[in-house]
């Protein structure tokens, strides 16, 4: 049984992970951390509310997403890492000759800050290619390692190769990310989780794939992708944010939320895909590029992949 005496998140990290990547993931949980406990005081030490500026994306940048950015900034400038790119930073944060490029979500689900469990989002990528510095002709096919965190109670970090997914609970008593669920697998899915008051914007194929897709289950929708994600991997189910009539390319960012989410998602056992394709195989050519995301229990991505490949 999983408890205190289960293995810890750097022993695991060693058995798992070549030295940079390891320490890289060691690093992302480390501000985790850090952040956990900033958002368990934030409304006692002003950490609530917005700073009055906005992102490269246009969004209101909340102050916890500035304070995450700059843990996240500092934990991550390691040895092998040669860029970092943000959502909180218009361009790409040079940091040394190394061979990974690390994206990262500082804080996901903004507008729950104060009110519903926000995470964090990480994708480790190679990049032997340059294409990173030559105008991004990339793919999620070149993530190594990807890990999400949410903080609820419990405070849970997932982390990810390509071959298996691995849950780790935080222990605020010596202050370790123990393992609690090993070799995640998608359970039998139970819940469909979008934004359905976007309905009236949704494309015809949209509207029928999504239908398809929840065929049986019950709703949940958080506000934040990754605690939505979490319930995909531990009860079972689909989570989708598909294009709509305002937003033609979706919400969420390829780099570092579609991806390594995908990723994560695909080592489980489900899958990822924007519709037609899987999510790691979409070109990206930007830092910041969106894409429609429907992530989850194999048999509804493709069922949603089958309604969406009808003609209107
Ligand atoms: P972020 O806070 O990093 O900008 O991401 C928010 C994302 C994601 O977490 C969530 O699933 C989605 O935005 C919610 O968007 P809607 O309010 O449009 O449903
Ligand atoms: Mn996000
Ligand atoms: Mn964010």
């Amino acid at each position: 049984m999983p408890g205190t005496n289960s293995p810890d998140l750097a022993t695991v990290l060693r058995e798992q992970f070549a030295a940079p990547v390891g320490v890289i993931l060691q690093g992302f949980a480390d501000a985790s951390a850090s952040l956990r406990d900033l958002l368990a005081v934030a409304p006692l030490r002003d950490l609530i509310g917005a700073t009055g500026d906005v992102n490269v994306q246009s969004e209101m940048t909340a102050k916890l997403d500035v304070a995450a950015n700059t843990l996240f900034l500092d934990a991550l400038r390691l040895p092998g890492v040669a860029r970092l790119i943000s959502e909180e930073e218009p361009h790409p944060v040079e940091v040394g000759d190394g061979a990974y490029t690390c994206c990262f979500d500082p804080l996901d689900g903004s507008s729950n800050i104060g009110v519903a469990p926000v995470g964090s989002v990480l994708g480790i990528y190679t990049d032997a290619a340059g294409a990173f510095e030559a105008g991004y002709a990339i793919t999620g096919r070149q993530l190594v390692a990807a890990a999400f965190t949410v903080y609820g109670l419990p405070t849970m970090l997932i982390v990810a190769s390509a071959e298996r997914a691995d849950g780790f609970a935080f222990d605020p008593e010596d202050r370790t990310w123990r393992l609690v669920s090993p070799q995640m697998r998608t359970p039998a899915p139970q819940y469909t989780s979008i934004n359905w008051t976007y309905r009236d914007r949704w494309p015809a194929r949209v509207a029928r794939a999504v239908d398809r897709a929840s065929d049986g289950l019950r709703g949940r929708y958080s506000g934040s992708m990754v605690e939505d994600v979490l319930r995909v991997l531990m009860a079972g189910g689909v989570f989708m944010y598909p294009e709509d009539d305002s937003s033609p390319s979706g919400k969420l960012r390829m780099l570092y939320e579609i991806c390594p989410i995908g990723f994560i998602v695909s080592a489980a056992g489900g899958d990822a895909i924007d519709g037609t394709r899987a999510v790691l195989d979409v070109p990206v050519t930007g830092p910041h590029q969106r894409g429609p995301l429907v992530v989850g229990d194999r048999d509804a991505v493709r069922r949603y992949q089958d309604g969406y490949a009808l003609a209107d």
